[in-house]
């Protein structure tokens, strides 16, 4: 969409990864304040989304009304403080009914909301999908009524639509909004085996399950562009001890007791499970980067650790994703035996940035790649090596082919659960002459 904002894909921090429910304005304001202190917010981290919870009931003449309880200034104030940091606000609603934990949505309320909004201060609204069974009209059509709802305030505003891949977004999306949510909630669990062997309900997936849904799909692929964004989910960096789970369970975790199959099992006698390793974390941050994916943060950065931070403020990393072209990523090369690849995204100023991944059980230590293309009068080639186990600094050796390797990190185990990933980019391939 173009509305003056989002054309490249949106930075920011997103409530529902660590505190679900458990939000309050105390907690936004600390998290607003450490987003400044920890120079993310300098590194282009400004919006600040209240996920799902925060609106309580609609008054009688229909206008929505946060808790008081959690919220006593009031949402307007909330704004007020989250924009005299230099930040942007953001709030989350429904297209149906109810939303996902069953607090108003916004269907048939949906000029009055974006009204309200617009009345408060926001600056990004993401637009979840549940309890629309039975509604009339697609997918497309539902989102459509908020999009202009939005449209008509006059307010420039980050519209981020969340129905999970339903009705082909990718498709449509770019029309009405900045970002579509292309799949199920990402949970902090590498791949399908570990979301197997955790037992998750159904509605979450791992991390590599949200990037085949769209690298793995020439037609979503081609979808990213300038105003308009493949959304993976939110990042789960730094989520180190885990993240809560519940839900309905297919098959009992055994950590969970008095636990039958079919069972609601609640975030309290769940607990904390899953997290990523350093090294996953480093390849999952890297490949949500070349995705021109929305990156927002889920993790508590008034608790920010030490590889969550220098994960999070890859320079590299965030230039290749909002490099201005928002050129979508491909998979340019693979050993599916090995289960490695080579992803490339053209870059503005004729630049392509490489990103090798080793997704597979072997510690790999070298990749050859050997790209050929042709950028307009210039014929391109490279041959590079990597080193996948030692620091990938100024790797480079070929006449500038490239510059600077980011995301350096080795090939460790984790936990004697995963084998080895390693992600590594090259953020400046400058042609060879
Ligand atoms: C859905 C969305 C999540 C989150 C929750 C809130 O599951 O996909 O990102 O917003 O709802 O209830």
């Amino acid at each position: 969409l173009d509305n003056g904002v989002g054309r490249t894909p949106a930075m920011g921090w997103n409530s529902w990864n660590s505190f679900r429910c458990d939000i309050n304005e105390q907690r936004i304001r600390e998290v607003a304040d450490a987003l400044v202190r920890t120079g993310l917010a300098a590194a282009g981290y400004k919006h600040v989304v209240l996920d799902d919870c925060w609106m309580e009931k609609r008054a009688d003449d229909g206008t929505i009304v946060p808790f008081a309880s959690k919220f006593p200034s009031g949402m307007r104030a909330l704004g007020e403080y989250i924009h005299a940091r230099g930040l942007r606000f953001g709030l989350y609603s429904n297209a149906g009914r109810k939303t996902c934990e069953g607090y108003p949505g916004s269907w048939e309320h949906e000029a009055a909301d974006a009204r309200t909004y617009a009345a408060w201060g926001v600056d990004y609204v993401k637009y979840d999908f549940c309890d629309t069974a039975g509604l009339p009209g697609t997918p497309r059509a539902i989102y459509e009524r908020m999009a202009s709802a939005l449209n008509a305030t006059g307010r420039p505003i980050i519209f981020s639509l969340c129905n999970w891949g339903v009705g082909e977004p990718h498709l449509w999306g770019a029309r009405l909004g900045h970002s579509w949510r292309m799949g199920r909630d990402v949970f902090a669990a590498w791949d399908e085996a570990h979301v197997k062997e955790l037992k998750l309900p159904g509605y979450l997936q791992s991390v590599m399950s949200a990037v085949d849904g769209i690298v793995g799909r020439d037609d979503v692929a081609g979808a990213t562009g300038p105003g308009g964004f493949n959304d993976p989910d939110m990042l789960v960096v730094g989520l180190d001890d885990g993240m809560f789970a519940y839900g309905i369970v297919a098959e009992c975790p055994s950590h969970v007791r008095a636990c039958k199959p079919g069972d609601y099992v609640s975030r309290e006698r769940w607990g904390k499970v899953g997290g990523l390793s350093r090294t996953e974390q480093e390849a999952h941050f890297a490949m949500w980067a070349f995705l021109a994916a929305p990156l927002m943060l889920g993790n508590d950065p008034r608790a920010l650790s030490a590889v969550a931070r220098r994960v999070l403020l890859s320079p590299d990393l965030i230039a290749i994703n909002q490099d201005e072209l928002v050129a979508p990523a491909r998979r340019s090369w693979t050993d599916a035996t090995a289960g490695l690849e080579v992803w490339t995204r053209a870059l503005s100023g004729g630049r392509v940035a490489l990103l090798v991944l080793n997704r597979g059980e072997a510690h790999v230590r070298s990749v050859t790649t050997h790209f050929e293309r042709d950028a307009g009068e210039a014929h391109v080639q490279w041959a590079r090596e990597l080193q996948l186990d030692e620091p990938c600094v100024n790797a480079n050796a070929d006449a500038g082919a490239c510059a600077t390797w980011a995301a350096a990190g080795e090939c460790v185990r984790n936990g004697g659960y995963m084998a080895a990933q390693c992600a590594r980019a090259c953020s400046v391939c400058a042609p060879l002459a």
